[in-house]
């Protein structure tokens, strides 16, 4: 007996569904696996509606993989400037450096080779394989995982038997539109809250949904409580200009330029710290004016609420650099820091 029950059935009216009712996305016109690599990179975590206008700026300043690798890291992160999660902009440009002076710009056709690529893991390496190649590669982001968690209602938050379904459903010769088609069906059908099961091709064979319970699937990892982090931030300012730092270029928005900021750890007295860290640290002395306001941003891992001070730079610095404040959108910044650039920007 076939292990997959109904795989056939499934097939089928999951493609002629996907024929009826796929979306018509930009990197679904092309089979070349540039801008394929593109866009699967940043919809890592990411949702179709927020990619495409970046997807779309990306392509226009970045056209092939070696204007990529010839460009600067600054403007790559400019270019992804409100995307989020950077490190997919570092890989992206470290990759394409590793295509242009590696491979002679071809791009990779086997799981092993995308594999040692920077920021391409198995799904993603699935999804170029089949969009560009029409490889028999399976795929396994967060709507397909939803789906075939659904379908065959699997209750344990194990991977494996999830990637082995999601292999031995595709049909022979069509991975690009099959695994097109479950993308789509997790993201327009089988939602995570309120699925449209009477839409769902696949209802009939759906064992969560026999079990008249699908929003149960996928089972779900208890989640760590979010941290939340306090910060106060100094917009130091001379003669039109502001002091930026710039962070570290790995980890956490690495690369990316800043006002200079500091965790306040329940300290009360947020102008005078802020003063003496400013000295410490860099070696300057300011006076702290008014209150700028207080800017909320949440990411991945923790909750940031950032208190930011007007200051004036009393003598020279010796670190960071000044900007003209007109100059400030060249550079690239993370949300919260792109938000006080705005404010003093007038
Ligand atoms: N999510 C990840 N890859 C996708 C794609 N190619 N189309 C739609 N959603 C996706």
């Amino acid at each position: 007996m076939d292990p997959i029950p109904h795989r056939a059935k499934i097939q089928t009216k999951l493609l002629r569904w996907f024929e009826e009712n796929g979306r018509d996305l930009p990197w679904r016109n092309t089979r070349d696996p540039y801008p394929i690599w593109v866009s699967e990179i940043m919809l890592q975590q990411t949702q179709v509606v927020t990619v495409i206008p970046y997807y779309q700026r990306f392509l226009k300043s970045f056209p092939t993989v070696y204007h990529l690798a010839r460009a600067d890291l600054s403007r790559v992160l400019k270019a992804w400037e409100g995307l989020g999660y950077y490190s997919r902009a570092r890989n992206l440009h470290r990759a394409s450096k590793m295509f242009v002076n590696h491979l002679s710009g071809k791009f990779p056709d086997s799981l092993e080779s995308l594999l040692t690529l920077p920021g391409i893991g198995r799904s993603t390496a699935g999804a170029i394989l089949s969009f560009a190649f029409n490889k028999e590669a399976p795929v396994l982001d967060g709507n397909v995982k939803r789906v075939l968690s659904r379908v065959f209602a699997i209750s344990t938050n194990s991977k494996q038997s999830l990637w082995k379904i999601s292999e031995s459903l595709i049909p022979k010769g069509r991975s690009n539109p099959f695994n097109q088609a479950l993308m789509d069906l997790g993201s327009m059908i089988c939602t995570p809250k309120d699925p449209l099961c009477p839409r769902c091709p696949l209802n009939r064979f759906c064992e969560a949904r026999a079990l008249r319970d699908p929003e149960k699937y996928p089972f779900k990892e208890v989640k760590k409580k979010i941290p939340h982090v306090h910060a106060v931030s100094a917009v130091i300012q001379k003669n039109g200009r502001v002091l930026l730092t710039r962070r570290p270029p790995k980890g956490f928005l690495g690369g990316l330029w800043e006002f200079p900021n500091w965790k306040t750890e329940g300290k009360k007295r947020l102008g005078l710290s802020l003063k003496n860290r400013v000295k410490r640290e860099m070696g300057m002395n300011i006076a702290v004016r008014k209150s700028i306001g207080t800017l909320n941003q949440a990411y991945s891992h923790f909750k940031l609420t950032l208190q930011v001070f007007h200051c004036q730079s009393l003598d020279r610095s010796v670190r960071g650099k000044w900007i003209p404040v007109q100059k400030l959108h060249l550079l690239p910044m993370s949300k919260i820091h792109r938000k006080i650039a705005e404010k003093i920007a007038y």
